[in-house]
């Protein structure tokens, strides 16, 4: 039998507003985690590990972050965080005390190790600013951190994508050092896979010679407008996970994504009957 795969569910852009409050007046985003913890409690076999990659909260306030503790204490799975461009670090810090942050201070850079694979999170977060950029520290600790065992394959968390997407008003609010990311991790080629949210859709490029995705959100997406022809503007569409599995093999070993729908769907029905013959 082959070895079992590192399960790594990663969730992204919460949202979480005060109670009874929703999101742009229109999106309830507690219910969306609601259903989106059940479905992770859900999932068999079980994940390893459950990342949020930023956007935990909304506006930030600290009775959002009381609510969104609330609304995943039923999650069975361990869990940490990143923040995103409308989170608090200080906030974040205290609602998550127990996370092994690089510095006591500042962002809220980790290193996880989940089985064979190391989880590098990275705080892309400007405090105040929609756009993502990692400060000098940050890239440092990001090249020590990778350097610190290289036989290890690594998949790297943070917030904003370090790729445009042709979605224009989001463009304006990407990873805007994203070169200096690239410098990084093309000196390291143990980095199997880049994971970011902040778009609330499913996408999929290269970086840097990287395969890297972003992770669609429980709630509402933002709207797949590649013409500038709307305002800034939102859709509620199906909402999903990604589940990152991550099979030990020769090298590095490989990484798959697939993308969870949250919800429940006709199914699982067999392909064939007790004959053997297909249905
Ligand atoms: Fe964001």
């Amino acid at each position: 039998m082959s070895a079992k795969p590192v399960l790594i569910a990663q969730i992204s852009d919460l949202h979480i507003k005060p109670p009874g409050a929703l999101a742009y007046g229109r999106v309830d985003t507690a219910s969306a985690l609601e259903r989106c913890v059940a479905a992770l409690n859900a999932f068999t076999p079980k994940p390893d590990l459950v990342v949020i990659s930023g956007d935990l909260a909304d506006t930030p306030t600290a009775e959002e972050y009381e609510y969104l503790k609330r609304l995943l204490a039923p999650l069975k799975l361990p869990t940490v965080g990143i923040p995103g461009n409308h989170d608090s670090r200080e906030l974040m810090r205290a609602t998550f005390p127990q996370a092994a942050y690089a510095y006591p201070t500042g962002p809220l850079n980790q290193r996880v190790e989940s089985g064979g694979l190391d989880l590098v999170l990275l705080d892309s977060s400007v405090p105040g600013r929609p756009h993502g950029e990692l400060d000098a520290p940050t890239l440092q600790w990001l090249d020590a951190t990778l350097a610190s065992s290289p036989v290890r394959p690594a998949v790297l968390f943070l917030h904003h994508p370090p790729f445009k997407t042709g979605i224009w008003h989001m463009d304006r609010q990407y990873l805007l050092n994203a070169g200096e990311l690239a410098a990084v991790v093309k000196r390291h080629p143990r980095t199997q896979l880049i994971a970011a949210g902040h778009i609330h859709r499913a996408i999929l490029t290269m970086f840097a010679g990287i395969q890297s995705t972003i992770c669609p959100a429980p709630n509402h997406a933002v709207d797949l407008d590649l013409a500038e022809l709307r305002e800034p503007s939102f859709k509620v569409e199906p909402p999903a996970f990604h589940l990152h599995a991550w099979f030990p093999g020769e090298g590095f070993g490989s990484v798959v994504t697939h993308q969870v729908p949250i919800g429940h769907y006709d199914g699982p029905h067999p392909f064939f009957g007790p004959d053997g013959k297909l249905l």
